[in-house]
C-alpha cells in the first residue's frame, strides 16, 4: 500500500501560542495517528532568516517549537520529523526549481505584492527594503514539498498560492526533464479553529495579541484575565457568539462544557467568573504538555539529537537517493558516462527513443544480431552459427558499454562511431536507473 504523503512545514520565528496549538499543531498531530499517511513535519528555519535578523530569536524559536511539537505527543519514530537546514539537498533542489520558475510568477506572490503595495503607498523605490529571500520565499517551499513528493499539504488559506506555484515548477520541471516530482495539493482545513487573540482580532504573532502555550500557569491566568471583553455586568445576559472568551472556551471544552457555557453567559454569568473557567479548562488540556515541555527544553541537547537523527533518516532513505537522480536528469553527471555533446543525455532519454539490439535468423540459416536507433542500423553482426554464440557477443557489448570492431561486428553503414559509443551508454545509463 502506497501512503498519501502529508507534509506540514513551521517556521521557527516565534513561540508557539494557544492559536497555533488548536489551528495547527493539535490537529496535525491528530492526523499523524491516521493509518494510511506518512507523515512529515518540519522546522522551516531556513524561512526563518527571511523575517528574523536575531540569530538568538532563530536559535530559540527552533528550540521552542520542537519541543512544543513533541510535548503535544508527536512522536518521532513514527513520523518524519526534521529541521530544514539540517537536509543541505533542500537548497540544492531550490536552485534547481529557481532555473525554471518563471519570475513573473513570482511577481505576483501575495507576499512580495503586498511589499510593493505598501512601498508604492509610501511613494517608495517598488523594491525598496525587499529582499530577493522573500521574493524567492516560494521558491524555497516548493522545495520543501518536492523534496519529498508529497501529495497533500495541510495549510492556512494564506499559503494556497504557494502550493499552486509548487505545482507550477514541479509541471515545468517535469515538462522539461521527465516526471520526478509528484504535483502536491493544498488542503485546507474547513473546520480549523481560529482563535481570537487578547483585543479580539485573530490571535497571531503580528498583533502581539497572543496568549503562549506553555506560558507558566499563572502567567496564562493573568493574560486570560486580561482578555478585552463588553461592559456588561455580573447578572446581564451576554451574547456568546459575540465573545472572544467564548470562542476561546469552545476550542477547549466538550460540547457538553459548550452548552453549559451557553446557557452560564445567557444567565448573566459574570466576566470574571467566565474568564476563570476558561482559564480552569485550558490549564486542564495544558498543564500535562507543559510539564514535558518544561523536562524537554531543559535538555536542549536531546531536543537537537531528535532532530538530526531524524533528518539523517529521512535524507538516508528519501531525499539523497531522490536527489541523486534528480542531478542527473539536469545534466551533473558523471562525466566518464557522457560519449558525445550534443548527444542526448543518456539517463534522460525516453525508453521509446532507446536504440535496441535485435536478434534474428536469416534464410541462410545462421544467427545474426545488430543494434538500431529507430530506422538507422548502428552496428550489423556476421553470422553465427549458434544462437548462443550471437547472444555472448551482444552480451558483452552491453556489459562493457563500448564497441571493438573485429570479423563478426561492424558499424552500419554511414555511422561513426561516437555514435554507438554513446547509444551504448544510453543503455547502460537505462540498465542502471531499471
Ligand atoms: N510558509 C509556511 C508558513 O509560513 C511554512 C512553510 C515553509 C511550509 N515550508 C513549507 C508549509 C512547506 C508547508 C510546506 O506557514
Amino acid at each position: 500500500m502506497t501512503r498519501t504523503r502529508v507534509l506540514t512545514g513551521i517556521t521557527t520565528s516565534g513561540t508557539p501560542h494557544l492559536g497555533n496549538y488548536a489551528g495547527a499543531i493539535r490537529p496535525a498531530i491528530t492526523a499523524s495517528h491516521a493509518a494510511n499517511v506518512e507523515s512529515f513535519y518540519f522546522l522551516a528555519d531556513l524561512h526563518a532568516l527571511i523575517k528574523v535578523t536575531d540569530p538568538a530569536r532563530v536559535q530559540r524559536s527552533t528550540l521552542e517549537i520542537a519541543a512544543t511539537w513533541l510535548a503535544c505527543g508527536l512522536e518521532p519514530d513514527k513520523v518524519w520529523f526534521y529541521r530544514q537546514s539540517d537536509i543541505p539537498e533542500i537548497p540544492e533542489l531550490t536552485w534547481f526549481l529557481t532555473c525554471v520558475a518563471g519570475k513573473g510568477l513570482l511577481n505576483r506572490a501575495h507576499a512580495y505584492k503586498a511589499a510593493v503595495d505598501r512601498n508604492r503607498a509610501e511613494s517608495e523605490d517598488d523594491d525598496a527594503a525587499v529582499t530577493a529571500g522573500l521574493f524567492m520565499y516560494p521558491v524555497l517551499m516548493a522545495a520543501d514539498i518536492l523534496a519529498f513528493n508529497a501529495n497533500k499539504v495541510p495549510v492556512g488559506r494564506d499559503q494556497v498560492q504557494h502550493i499552486e506555484m509548487a505545482r507550477d515548477f514541479a509541471q515545468r520541471f517535469n515538462h522539461l526533464y521527465g516526471e520526478h516530482f509528484a504535483l502536491p495539493e493544498a488542503v485546507i482545513e474547513a473546520q480549523v479553529a481560529t482563535l481570537p487573540g487578547l483585543d479580539g482580532r485573530k490571535m497571531s504573532k503580528s498583533y502581539d495579541n497572543t496568549i503562549p502555550l506553555f506560558a507558566p500557569r499563572e502567567t496564562l491566568r493573568k493574560l486570560i484575565m486580561s482578555i478585552v471583553t463588553d461592559s456588561k455586568a455580573p447578572g446581564e445576559a451576554k451574547d456568546a457568539d459575540a465573545s472572544n472568551v467564548f470562542a476561546l472556551y469552545q476550542a477547549f471544552a466538550s460540547a457538553e462544557e459548550t452548552e453549559a457555557m451557553r446557557r452560564a453567559f445567557e444567565g448573566g454569568i459574570a466576566w470574571g467568573e467566565a474568564k476563570q473557567a476558561l482559564f480552569e479548562r485550558i490549564d486542564a488540556e495544558v498543564a500535562p504538555m507543559r510539564s514535558e515541555y518544561e523536562a524537554l527544553i531543559a535538555r536542549p541537547a536531546h531536543i537537537e539529537q531528535v532532530l538530526r537523527d531524524g533528518a539523517r533518516r529521512v535524507r538516508e532513505t528519501h531525499v539523497t537517493p531522490f536527489v541523486v537522480r534528480v542531478r542527473e536528469a539536469v545534466g551533473l553527471r558523471d562525466l566518464s558516462r557522457v560519449a558525445i555533446a550534443g548527444s542526448d543525455a543518456p539517463a534522460t532519454r525516453s525508453k521509446a527513443a532507446l536504440p535496441v539490439f535485435k536478434q534474428y535468423r536469416e534464410t541462410d540459416g545462421r544467427f545474426y544480431f545488430k543494434l538500431v536507433d529507430g530506422e538507422r542500423v548502428l552496428l550489423q553482426s556476421a553470422g553465427f552459427d549458434a544462437p548462443k554464440d550471437a547472444g555472448q557477443r551482444m552480451a558483452a557489448l552491453k556489459r562493457e558499454g563500448r564497441f571493438e570492431a573485429d570479423a563478426t561486428l561492424q558499424l552500419g553503414e554511414g555511422v561513426e562511431r561516437d555514435e554507438v559509443d554513446a547509444a551504448l551508454a544510453a543503455l547502460q545509463a537505462a540498465q542502471d536507473a531499471t
